[in-house]
């Protein structure tokens, strides 16, 4: 059983091998005759590769319960087909309705699932480092994977972010990332860090200073203090959504001023950053964090694409946590 708590924790190559795993599903489940890309040389391969991927899976007794404490789409609904794809059954927790509302705790719940035959957990939390806590607590032989926790992580995101970053550059070493908007509350941007930087890109943050983090100091990254200097001829401009379910009421209120600074236009991208590639995890603000302009150009089909690959990546991380 192998949990995936942080990014931190893994080394280069396992990043590595989780992504050529994701691009191997990728290419298994794409069909070259509707002209979708192809990794492979031809249709024989094709077909070779699909049966090795489907038919030698070991997750297809295992069990998956999603326990998303917060609101989600395209994690949950990810991780959902996901486990689909390898064959595994799926429990959609419902926090709401479960016992957790006549006080059981988390811990006891866990415990319980496990008995049922329950053997990988994907725990969404708003608290930093529940997924590492409830490891920990349970002494079954559980898998934990952290759909994103509190402030702190978001491992998968990170991964599919890279993917989709190697898909159009090739690698990232080297490149320009500039990652902007509402740094302080986000654990994609940490995370998007801690794998980035590990693989040799130049990552470079800019926040406003009511979303800038009071430990800056602390980030290894270099921080831009203006928005059109930030993006300037960058490979990859990351947008952030602004995380308003956790802001205070004073950042509430100078955030209501954001879009007219900072919103990203097609015409700033295009004086600033033309080569670049427009991200975002989602869900997008429109017309906050980006134009909608933009946001339907072709230049905003990547935001698509990242949760495409989102798929293909977690049945990666949950062969590796289940298989
Ligand atoms: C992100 C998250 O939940 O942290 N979304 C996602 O997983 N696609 C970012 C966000 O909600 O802003």
């Amino acid at each position: 059983m192998k949990n995936l708590i942080d990014i931190k924790r893994l080394k280069k190559e396992e990043i590595t091998a989780i992504i050529n795993r994701a691009a191997e599903f990728k290419a298994a489940s794409q069909d070259p005759a509707r002209g979708e890309i192809n990794y492979t040389s031809g249709i024989s391969d094709f077909a070779r590769l699909g049966e090795r991927l489907y038919r030698a899976n070991s997750c297809s007794n295992k069990t998956a319960c999603l326990m998303f404490f917060e609101n989600s789409t395209r994690t949950k609904c990810s991780f959902a087909i996901a486990a689909q794809k390898l064959g595994m059954n799926i429990i959609d927790f419902n926090v709401q309705t479960s016992s957790l509302s006549k006080g059981e705790t988390l811990k006891d719940t866990l415990d319980n699932l496990y008995y049922m035959g329950v053997n990988t957990v994907i725990l969404r939390h708003s608290e930093d480092d529940m997924t590492e806590r409830m490891s920990k607590e349970v002494k079954f032989p559980m898998a934990f994977i952290n759909a994103g926790d509190g402030k702190s992580a978001h491992p998968t995101q990170a991964l599919l972010d890279y993917m989709t970053m190697l898909e159009k550059l090739g690698t990232v070493e080297g490149k320009k990332i500039v990652i902007a908007g509402d740094v302080s509350h986000s654990r994609v941007a940490k995370s998007n860090l801690a794998l980035l930087s590990k693989m040799g890109a130049n990552v470079h943050f800019f926040a406003p200073e009511y979303f800038t983090p009071k430990n800056k100091e602390e980030f290894n990254v270099i921080w831009e203090d203006d928005y059109n200097t930030a993006i300037t001829d960058a490979d990859v401009v990351m947008l952030l959504r602004i995380q308003t379910e956790r802001l205070s009421g004073a950042e509430t209120e100078k955030a209501k001023h954001y879009s007219e600074k900072y919103c990203l236009t097609t015409e700033r991208l295009e004086k600033y950053a033309p080569n670049a590639i427009l991200m975002h995890p989602g869900p997008v603000n429109r017309d906050i964090e980006v134009s909608s302009e933009l946001l339907d150009s072709p230049k905003g089909k990547t935001i698509l694409e990242q949760a495409r690959n989102g798929v293909y990546v977690r049945m990666a991380v949950l062969e590796n946590a289940a298989g």
